[in-house]
């Protein structure tokens, strides 16, 4: 029996140590969606796994269906156990008062419209059990007090937490649950790290990857459904 994941930007940092994760693992098929399919570097795959790059720009709405009819037309895939709504941006770092409207509009775009199209267009081809995760952050929770200038980001990660425990609820048949990487040394990561004074990020990606691979082979509908959890299994706040 093969497993079929599909990992939104697949090609750099955190979706594609998650696409080499599973890949990695024997009898798995892995989409990479991507918005420049060029941009996917050689994976090495374990025995009966295979990497299917589909084009998906985050930004356009109707990407996903099309990315998704793609995998099903030139691939013949059309069931999708596990998805990672992992494509976003994190370039925002102002001060609430001064955040440019536009900034924040891609930001919505990418990372909160983005991930729904995803959500949209994967669920019709989920069976019972099928698990869909939205990459989250530390960012995100609302109690936190601000110690950082991204509310621009950091707002569109705690949309992801919302429609996750939403769809949580009203798919009772599918695991669904937010996912926080961890302070990692990705472009994203290593950028802000730097601009608040580090040298890089916390952790690297084989770290992330491994924890969150963890996870989501762990999850049910008992455990993390609904929930915002970290990388190392341990449950975030809101
Ligand atoms: N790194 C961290 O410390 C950290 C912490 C908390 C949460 N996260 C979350 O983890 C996820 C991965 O982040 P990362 O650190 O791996 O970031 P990254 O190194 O900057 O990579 C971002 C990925 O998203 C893709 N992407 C961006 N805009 C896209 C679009 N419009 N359509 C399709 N793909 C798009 C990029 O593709 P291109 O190459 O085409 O740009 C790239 O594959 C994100 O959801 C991020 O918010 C990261």
């Amino acid at each position: 029996m093969s497993t079929t994941v599909l990992i939104s930007g697949g090609n750099r940092g955190l979706g594609m140590g998650l696409v080499q994760g599973y890949a990695s693992r024997s009898n798995y098929t892995v989409i990479s969606a991507v918005r420049n399919p060029d941009s996917m570097p050689e994976v090495k795959c374990g025995e009966g796994s295979k990497v299917v790059v589909v084009k998906l720009d985050a930004g356009v709405n109707e990407d996903a269906e099309k990315g998704l009819k793609q995998a099903e037309t030139e691939h013949g895939i059309n069931n999708i156990d596990i998805v990672v709504a992992n494509a976003a941006i994190g370039d925002s770092f102002y001060p609430l008062a001064k955040v440019p409207l536009d900034n924040f509009e891609e930001h919505w775009r990418i990372n909160v419209l983005g991930a729904l199209a995803l959500f949209q267009a994967c669920v019709p081809r989920m069976s019972k059990g099928g698990k869909f995760i939205f990459m989250s952050s530390g960012a995100s929770p609302i109690d936190r007090i601000p110690d950082k200038e991204d509310a621009g980001y950091g707002i569109t990660k705690s949309s992801c937490n919302y429609l996750a425990r939403y769809a949580h609820f009203e798919n009772p048949e599918l695991v669904v649950f937010s996912l926080s990487p961890g302070w990692v040394q990705t472009d994203m990561g290593d950028r802000a790290a730097v601009r608040y004074g580090l040298e890089k990020a916390h952790i690297t990606v084989d770290e992330s990857v491994a924890g969150m691979l963890k996870v989501i082979d762990e999850s049910s509908r008992e455990k993390w459904s609904g929930l915002h959890v970290r990388y190392d299994g341990t449950q975030s706040k809101w």
